[in-house]
């Protein structure tokens, strides 16, 4: 500063700023009160005024409604995190007399607010959206850039599961979510989707599925609305037509169904809730699912293992995995040694679609496993067989015997093709080498599988069904 000269340039520069910005403040003010007092919620908080007078009758009404001051309202509860503005906009939300009026003044529907005061509530806990807007649209947020927009019509039941037990809410104002829950149990999509650690694995689990955000998802081939709701309605309508590679069968559902399946999907949550907010009916959920009651095997054959055996009797072809699916009960396996439907249950098949069941991977538990075991053998006692053919087989013609007669359906080495995988560790440590020659020899009934020896018939010779053995035996 040694002749003031740049000093005083400094501070003329400074007051031109200051001043072009406070100019640029007050502009914005004025924008900001303007827009204000054209606000969306004003707007309906000034129409709301109108009906409130034209409403009241007497003395005591007519002085209410000449008081009501038009402001910006909230709920602020903070422990559920939330700040909701809905009522600036649906002011007669609690209001009987505004029972007949049209959106947004409209008093709520049911007894939703009397058993949730909105003071300890707010909205968007059930109707999801962004509660702290104050225009109609980002209320709503219909638009991708949030999360959570708000759940459409009857589906709002979604959030009722967040704190109840969606199966306990029939008759309660959650029919349809009860509806959804008890859909899930019986269409068999724990055969391939886990739920609280409980299903098959060739699925994602299904935990935290209703918090899907739309941009996580391959919207590509969604046919209608790109909405979450959508992706998974369509996923039960046709798998295929949504994830064209989807190993998913087809529900067959209805479209009500497929609705009730949808809304309980969507409640489907892992996010925390605070205990003062979480009901009896849920607590009993939480432990009855602790201590389930004594297993029925027909009925968990129906949860785990329908969709993909069916009825267990035949063995079945399956186009969408281009393969025959065993035969499971019946005939088929009647011949199986004792533990052989045991271990394959608890152990699954490695590389297959068939998932091991036991606690680690199905969450199955001993005696479920037990149970399912009984109903699969339906009474018929395990055969202890000794082997006919007898003396060590030649794995190398095996070999040769096994590309001519066995490796169009079982596939080349051990890996399976239409047919089951030979190869398979558990198949190799649970078959006994009876039980594999008597099924080569006899084939199994009701099945794809042929018998390459029965008397009467030109076949394999015991020679020839030794070497297979072997050959079979050296898969591993
Ligand atoms: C306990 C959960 C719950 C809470 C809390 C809740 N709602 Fe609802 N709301 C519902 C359900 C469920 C329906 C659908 C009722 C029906 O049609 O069967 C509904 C319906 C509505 C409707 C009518 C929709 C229509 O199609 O006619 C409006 C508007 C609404 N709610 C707004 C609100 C607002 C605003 C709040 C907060 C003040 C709120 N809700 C709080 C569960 C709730
Ligand atoms: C800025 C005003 C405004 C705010 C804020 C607002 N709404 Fe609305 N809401 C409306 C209007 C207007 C309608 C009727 C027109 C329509 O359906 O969009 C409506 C309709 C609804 C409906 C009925 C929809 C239907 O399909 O019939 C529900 C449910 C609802 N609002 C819930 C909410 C919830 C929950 C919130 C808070 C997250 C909220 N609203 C915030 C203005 C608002
Ligand atoms: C944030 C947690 C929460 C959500 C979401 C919620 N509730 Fe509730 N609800 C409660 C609590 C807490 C009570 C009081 C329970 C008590 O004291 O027994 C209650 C009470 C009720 C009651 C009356 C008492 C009873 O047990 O019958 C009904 C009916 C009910 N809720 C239905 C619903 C429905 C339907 C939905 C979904 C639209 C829903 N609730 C969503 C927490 C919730
Ligand atoms: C035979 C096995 C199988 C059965 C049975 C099955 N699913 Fe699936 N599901 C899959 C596979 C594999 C995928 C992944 C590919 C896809 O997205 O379609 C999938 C995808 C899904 C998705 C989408 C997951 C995501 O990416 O967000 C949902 C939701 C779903 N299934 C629910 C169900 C429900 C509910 C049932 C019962 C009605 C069911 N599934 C039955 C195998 C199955
Ligand atoms: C036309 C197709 C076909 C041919 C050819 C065929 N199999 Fe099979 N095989 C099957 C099917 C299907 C099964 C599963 C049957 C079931 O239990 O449902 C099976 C099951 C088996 C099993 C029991 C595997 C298990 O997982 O339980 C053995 C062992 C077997 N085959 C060996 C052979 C041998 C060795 C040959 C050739 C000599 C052969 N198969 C030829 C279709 C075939
Ligand atoms: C996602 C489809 C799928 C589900 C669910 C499934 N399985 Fe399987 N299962 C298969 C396939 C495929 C095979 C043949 C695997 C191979 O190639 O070795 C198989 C094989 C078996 C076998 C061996 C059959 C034989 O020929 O030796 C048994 C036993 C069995 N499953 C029982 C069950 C039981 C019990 C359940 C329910 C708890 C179940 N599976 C669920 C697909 C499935």
């Amino acid at each position: 500063m040694a002749d003031g000269l740049p000093d005083r340039d400094i501070s003329r520069g400074t007051k031109w700023l200051l001043l072009v910005s406070s100019l640029v403040v007050i502009a914005i003010m004025v924008g900001e009160a303007r827009s204000n007092l054209s606000a969306e919620w004003r707007r309906h908080q000034k129409e709301y005024h109108k009906l409130l007078l034209a409403k009241a009758l007497d003395e005591a009404n007519k002085e209410t409604a000449r008081s009501f001051n038009i402001a910006l309202q909230q709920v602020v509860v903070p422990e559920l995190g939330v700040t909701d503005r809905c009522v600036s906009c649906h002011t007669g939300i609690d209001n009987p007399h505004m029972a007949d009026e049209k959106q947004p003044y409209r008093l709520h529907p049911g007894t939703f607010l009397k058993d949730h005061p909105v003071s300890r509530f707010g909205c968007a806990i059930c109707h999801r959206g962004q509660g702290a807007a104050v225009n109609n649209a980002d209320a709503k947020a219909v638009h991708a850039y949030w999360d959570y927009p708000m759940l459409p019509g009857k589906m709002v039941q979604a959030s009722c599961g967040q704190c109840h037990d969606p199966k306990a809410m029939k008759g309660r104002g959650g029919d349809i979510l009860a509806r959804g829950a008890r859909l899930f149990e019986s269409s068999g999509c724990r055969a391939c989707h886990k739920l609280g650690g409980r299903g098959g694995a060739l699925g994602i689990a299904l935990d935290d599925e209703g918090r899907r955000i739309i941009h996580q998802l391959p919207l590509t081939e969604l046919k209608g609305e790109h909405t979450v709701w959508n992706w998974l309605a369509e996923h039960f309508r046709d798998p295929r037509g949504v994830v064209p590679t989807s190993q998913m069968r087809n529900p067959t559902l209805t479209e009500p169904e497929i609705e009730a399946l949808t809304t309980y999907i969507l409640s489907l949550s892992k996010l925390t809730i605070p205990e003062d907010y979480i009901t009896p009916d849920k607590y009993e959920q939480k432990y009855e699912a602790l201590r389930p009651g004594r297993p029925n095997g027909a009925e968990l054959y129906r949860q785990f293992c329908f969709s993909c055996h069916e009825s267990g009797t035949y063995s079945r072809w399956d186009k969408i995995s281009g393969r025959f699916i065993p035969a499971i009960r019946g005939k088929a396996l009647a011949a199986s040694p004792a533990g052989y439907l045991r271990r394959n249950i608890e152990l699954g098949r490695d590389g297959t679609q068939m998932p091991g069941w036991r606690k680690s991977g199905g969450g199955l538990s001993n005696s479920e496993i037990g149970a399912l075991e009984a109903y699969i053998r339906g009474g018929v006692k395990p055969v202890e067989m000794t082997a006919s053919a007898q003396g060590r087989g030649n794995a190398g013609r095996g070999r040769a015997l096994f590309a001519q007669n066995c490796r169009g359906c079982h596939g080349s080495g051990g890996k399976g093709g239409v047919a089951p995988a030979l190869g398979s560790a558990t198949f190799l440590s649970v078959a006994s080498d009876a039980f594999i020659l008597s099924t080569i020899k006899n084939g199994r009934p009701d099945t794809a599988m042929p018998a390459f020896q029965r008397a009467g018939t030109a076949g394999l010779t015991d020679v020839e069904l030794t070497d297979l053995l072997a050959y079979i035996r050296s898969m591993k």
